[in-house]
């Protein structure tokens, strides 16, 4: 029997989370910003897909439940308290996944460590809220969407968000802000109609402006609907 401190049961991840580290390439360093619980670090570093998981948040009650859930496995994942990728260096980690933050937190995080805009780092963005301006900005910025799987958890619809940077800069088709790459994807109707439902909550609380133009272009792209 394998009694190895890494051998020790892998943490349960929910359909959110499993999605997450199917994106997570193995055999690469991982950086799990904002981990919490500590689940899909002691997973990614437990299951051996990483030789190597920083194990980041910005709160030091957090990062302790980290630390308790990873504590069997020693060297594997490694614990570092601050904001976004502030606490990493350039090139530490190849694998980043930020998870369970607003797409505006996740915005920040990126726009302040210039050095991912590089296509040599694996993005795996998870948002919990305002999926569509996360795509926007990323193909904006450059990115692109390698992969994107719907994921049901705690009773809602999530999009877990494979980017990489092409180094192309565009505005995106409204519909493909909306809903990605998950066409015929298992929910991918209740998810464009969940979609559209936030839009316009979202609509409703902007004033009259480019932004406002701009969402009401949107949500006429996809009444009028078809997939991107
Ligand atoms: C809802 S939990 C998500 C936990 C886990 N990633 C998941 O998806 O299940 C969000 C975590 O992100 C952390 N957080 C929020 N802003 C952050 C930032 N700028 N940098 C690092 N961690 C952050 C919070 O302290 C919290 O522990």
């Amino acid at each position: 029997m394998n009694t190895s401190p890494s051998s020790k049961a892998l943490p349960h991840l929910d359909a959110r989370l499993s999605a997450a580290a199917a994106f997570v390439r193995p055999g690469s360093t991982a950086a799990d910003i904002g981990c919490d619980h500590g689940k899909l670090s002691a997973w990614l570093a437990g299951s051996e897909r990483c030789p190597l998981v920083f194990a980041c948040d910005l709160r030091p009650d957090p990062l302790a439940k980290a630390q308790r859930a990873c504590a069997h496995l020693g060297e594997k994942v490694q614990f570092r308290l601050g904001s976004g990728l502030d606490v990493l260096q350039p090139g530490e980690a190849q694998d980043i996944i930020i998870a369970g933050m607003g797409a505006q937190t996740i915005m920040e995080i990126l726009n302040a460590a210039p050095w991912v805009f590089d296509p040599a780092y694996n993005l795996v963005l998870v948002p919990a809220t305002k999926h569509s301006l996360l795509r926007r900005w990323l193909a904006q910025r450059g990115f692109t969407l390698q992969g994107e799987t719907l994921a049901h958890a705690a009773g809602r619809w999530y999009a877990v968000m494979n980017a990489r940077y092409i180094a192309d800069p565009h505005e995106p088709k409204g519909l493909w802000c909306l809903c990605g790459l998950v066409e015929g994807q298992p929910g991918a109707e209740e998810y464009r109609a969940q979609q559209l439902v936030k839009l316009k909550k979202y609509r409703r609380g902007l004033t009259a402006g480019p932004e406002a133009e701009a969402v009401d272009a949107l949500i006429a792209e996809v009444e009028a609907g078809k997939w991107p």
